[in-house]
């Protein structure tokens, strides 16, 4: 994503954003805990980069070019993502000098963002299977516009993780509430225009007061739990989810097992959504009903790092078959091996 132009990946500059609580993605290893930078910075070190690293409010637009720059930077997910919102100004400033990042900046844009992420997957040629989904600004724009051919159907905020914002309705009463109540911004700017008698067909149209923007999916049904894989080059670490107690939800459980075995086709289809997209790293929700697969949700920066943290091993495609090893794996070190295999790919291919 520069204005049209390849990237030229062939610079050693590597800038590395962390927030102002010098946070580099997460850790599950301690609470609260990020990525360990050193580590970080050390890998690519040794691998011959030049690296900074830098807070968000340390970036110098004035004294600094950041023209082909390799950025590497972390999201938030603070309520109302209103840091997530500059973090994005940034990020922009920085695409606009010519700087490259990592992963690109759409991918920035999904995380925390199931509008973007549906109408990512609405744009791609391969859907990776149901749910298909519609998305909404505003409940108006939800009554104008939605009629979905059956129920149940399945309603999501934009934000929301751990499953919170997730709800099912099964009829159109129940949709219309669900609706209604998760996109609830009541606005002052109304009242004031009501106060001042200036709502009248020839003056002011008063805004929604249900602008919070959210998602309806058709619900899939008879899925027992759903498999959180991340996939760090070509190792895919996984842990299964059972649905929580008389719920249609997995994420949010406390009930997930580190598995042995699991089914080719989930690990395909993982392969396939990752080589699918132009990424180092993935995180995907997957369900899978003895027949096809289903890709719930899918995160491309910030995501949880239990499954590489806390497994005893990762998937890895050997010719035709995959084959588990068994490891320890450390997410750092698995964070810089990928995004240098990226990095190489993406030279070879404009040598290419
Ligand atoms: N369309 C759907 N049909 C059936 N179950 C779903 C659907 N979407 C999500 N789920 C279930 O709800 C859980 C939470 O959904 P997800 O989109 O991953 O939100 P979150 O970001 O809160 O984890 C998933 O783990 C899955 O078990
Ligand atoms: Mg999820």
């Amino acid at each position: 994503m520069n204005n049209g132009k390849k990237n030229d990946y062939s610079s050693k500059e590597l800038l590395i954003l962390i927030d102002y609580r010098s946070q580099f993605y997460s850790s599950t290893l301690e609470r609260g805990a990020s990525l360990d930078l050193e580590q970080i910075k050390n890998g690519f070190e040794e691998k011959g980069y030049h690296v900074s690293v830098k807070q968000y409010g340390e970036v110098d637009f004035d004294g600094q070019n950041y023209k082909d720059t390799l950025v590497l930077y972390k999201s938030s997910e603070d309520p109302s993502l209103r840091y997530k919102d500059y973090i994005e100004d940034i990020l922009l400033g920085l695409l606009y000098q010519g700087a490259i990042l990592i992963p690109d900046f759409q991918y920035f844009r999904a995380h925390h963002n199931k509008v973007f992420m549906e109408i990512m997957r609405s744009s791609l040629k391969e859907k990776f299977g149901m749910p298909s989904a519609k998305y909404y600004g505003t409940y108006e724009e939800y009554l104008q516009n939605y009629s979905p051919a059956s129920y149940p159907i399945v309603f999501k905020t934009a934000a929301g993780s751990k499953g919170s914002n997730v709800f099912i309705a099964r009829s159109k009463k129940e949709a219309d509430k669900i609706a209604k109540k998760i996109s609830s911004t009541p606005s002052s700017f109304n009242q004031k225009l009501e106060r001042e008698n200036l709502i009248d067909k020839k003056g002011f149209l008063p805004i929604s007061n249900n602008r919070g923007k959210f998602i309806v999916q058709d619900f899939v049904g008879d899925i027992p739990g759903d498999y959180k894989i991340v996939v760090y080059g070509g190792r895919y670490f996984t842990f299964y989810r059972e649905n929580r107690l008389n719920d249609f939800r997995a994420s949010g459980t406390l009930n997930y097992t580190f598995i042995d075995e699991l089914p080719d086709a989930v690990l395909d289809f993982a392969k396939s959504a990752f080589t699918y997209f132009d990424v180092p790293f993935i995180s995907i929700d997957v369900g899978y009903d003895g027949k096809q697969c289903y890709l719930f949700e899918f995160q491309f920066v910030e995501f949880g790092q239990r499954a590489v943290q806390r497994s005893n091993c990762y998937f890895q495609k050997s010719g035709d078959t995959w084959v588990r090893v068994e490891q320890k794996s450390k997410a750092e070190i698995e964070f810089v091996n990928s995004i240098h295999e990226y990095i190489q790919k993406q030279k070879g291919g404009e040598n290419a």
